[in-house]
């Protein structure tokens, strides 16, 4: 082929695959009226799944772990990430007070997840099967996300039956009437951003009088609070409006409170909740890469800084971490053992079981030339951003990215023959 018609070619391939990605991204249409109905915006639920089947695949996968209202019973204490980290902040764990007041410090993360209590009292069966198979981060101030498990299509199928099988459906809701723009006067008026973002959709003035209390809900409310420009994609009308209702009736748990609203009220809010113009959605932001430094690292810096601040969590020896051995060493969350301990040196040079059951090095250059253990750090960044990597699970597994000054620290230590 000529070279011009070869440029021409790519050129056509990567606008289509650009529209592609745009389609992908771009909400649902955009009704004429706002008095369209609802139903034809969302897509028809899937087939169901075995709920049975799915209550045993949600003990495979320990899901009770980091949730309540998984409908199993609670783990031992020892294997609960998120209560053990709740009960040190609450002072009621056993250590001593010097130990408590310490850890409390370094604690951040897996403090707070969402109980999955009667989850179809609010979620679509079909959003909740599609976010195991593809998760993304639906919380704007919880700085942990959901992991993208190794789980099938028809797993998460009898999953999600089992997660909404208690759940009594909503009676069908018709917006015909319904005001968008009243629904948007309403949000603000009614303190809805005490808690929530709506990202994306447009913002109607604070109506006079009425205090801004944008972020000001309570820390726990504010972390658990959906960003609320995915309700089209995870409620139907009727559950939506029931929501609005009345959030403790269907979930006794929820922080969320009640805010006394007129029938037309509901109706208009939900309006505005699913049907409003929604600006593009904002990708995160993958930093650029450093170029490896000029002066000397150490294994001393390189374990302080990232492996045994974040990593070692999740990929120590049993004993050694405070807890579980980790679902990165030992298996869990229905990972296989991947064998690998990042607390120690010597567990960093001894590398991970790969797939087939061999041991490989953490080092080895993925294609692109870059080491192993950095690509999944690197990988993080792009799962963020809804690059999900095919072969590799971006490291650390559902936390915030290491920062590139760290990758960048890891990168030159490598680089230096990885010194002990
Ligand atoms: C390592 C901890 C962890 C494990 C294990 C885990 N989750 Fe999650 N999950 C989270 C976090 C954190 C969120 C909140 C993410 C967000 O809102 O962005 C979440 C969100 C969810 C949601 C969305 C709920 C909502 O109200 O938005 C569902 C559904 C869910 N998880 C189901 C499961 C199931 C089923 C399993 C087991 C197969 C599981 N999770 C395992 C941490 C975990
Ligand atoms: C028995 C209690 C216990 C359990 C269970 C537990 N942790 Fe922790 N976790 C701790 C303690 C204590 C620390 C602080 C250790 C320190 O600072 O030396 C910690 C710290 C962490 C940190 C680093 C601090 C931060 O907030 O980023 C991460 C990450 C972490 N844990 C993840 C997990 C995960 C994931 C699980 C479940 C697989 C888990 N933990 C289970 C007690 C526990
Ligand atoms: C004090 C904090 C707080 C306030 C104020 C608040 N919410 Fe919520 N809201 C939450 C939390 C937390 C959840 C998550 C439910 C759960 O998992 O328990 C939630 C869930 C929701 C959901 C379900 C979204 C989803 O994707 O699952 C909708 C819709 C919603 N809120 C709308 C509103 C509206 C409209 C207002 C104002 C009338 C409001 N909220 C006020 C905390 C709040
Ligand atoms: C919350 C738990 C958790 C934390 C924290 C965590 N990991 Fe992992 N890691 C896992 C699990 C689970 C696997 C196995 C994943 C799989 O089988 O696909 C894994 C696998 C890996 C692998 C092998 C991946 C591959 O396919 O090549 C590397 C490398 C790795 N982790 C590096 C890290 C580094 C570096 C950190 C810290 C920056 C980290 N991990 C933090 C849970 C964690």
């Amino acid at each position: 082929m000529p070279r011009a018609l070869v440029l021409v070619v790519g050129l056509v391939l990567l606008l289509l695959g650009c529209r592609k990605d745009e389609r992908a991204e771009a909400p649902p249409p955009a009704p004429s009226a706002s008095t369209t109905t609802l139903a034809q915006a969302q897509a028809p639920e899937p087939p169901p799944g075995d709920p049975a089947k799915g209550k045993t695949l949600v003990a495979k996968f320990e899901c009770n772990r980091c949730h309540e209202g998984t409908g199993l019973e609670q783990p031992k204490l020892d294997q609960d990430c998120v209560r053990c980290h709740q009960e040190i902040h609450a002072g009621t764990y056993q250590a001593s007070a010097s130990t408590l007041s310490k850890w409390q410090k370094t604690i951040v993360h897996f403090r707070e997840t969402p109980s999955l209590a009667n989850l179809g009292g609010r979620l679509r069966r079909g959003f909740i099967e599609k976010f195991l198979l593809e998760p993304h981060d639906v919380r704007p101030h919880l700085d942990t996300t959901m992991p993208r498990l190794e789980i099938t299509l028809e797993e998460a199928r009898d999953v999600a039956a089992w997660l909404t099988s208690t759940a009594t459906p909503a009676p069908a809701v018709a917006l015909e009437g319904a005001s968008i723009e009243k629904g948007s006067a309403l949000f603000e008026a009614k303190g809805c951003r005490q808690c929530h973002e709506y990202t994306g959709a447009p913002r109607a003035a604070l109506p006079a009088g009425v205090a801004d209390l944008e972020g000001k809900g309570e820390r726990m409310a504010r972390a658990l609070a959906p960003d609320l420009r995915y309700v089209r994609d995870r409620m139907a009308p009727g559950e939506l409006v029931r929501w609005l209702a009345d959030p403790k009736a269907q979930k006794p748990d929820t922080l969320m409170p009640k805010t006394p609203l007129s029938p037309d009220e509901e109706r208009d809010l939900a309006a505005f909740l699913l049907r409003a113009d929604l600006a593009p959605k904002i990708a995160k932001i993958i930093p650029p890469r450093l170029p490896v430094l000029d002066r000397k690292v150490t294994y001393e810096e390189v374990s302080r800084r990232v492996f045994r601040n974040t990593c070692w969590h999740c990929h120590a020896e049993p004993d050694y971490a405070i807890g579980d051995g980790g679902p990165g060493n030992t298996g869990g969350f229905g990972y296989r053992p991947r064998g690998l301990n990042l607390a120690e040196y010597e567990g960093i040079q001894a590398g991970y079981v790969d797939d087939k059951g061999e041991r490989r090095s953490i080092f080895s250059p993925m294609p692109d030339g870059t080491p192993r253990l950095v690509y999944a750090m690197l990988a993080r960044y792009r799962e963020e951003a809804g690059q999900t990597d095919p072969v590799v699970r971006g490291m650390p597994l559902a936390l915030p990215p290491v920062t590139p000054e760290d990758i960048q620290l890891v990168e030159t230590w490598i680089a230096q023959g990885r010194p002990q």
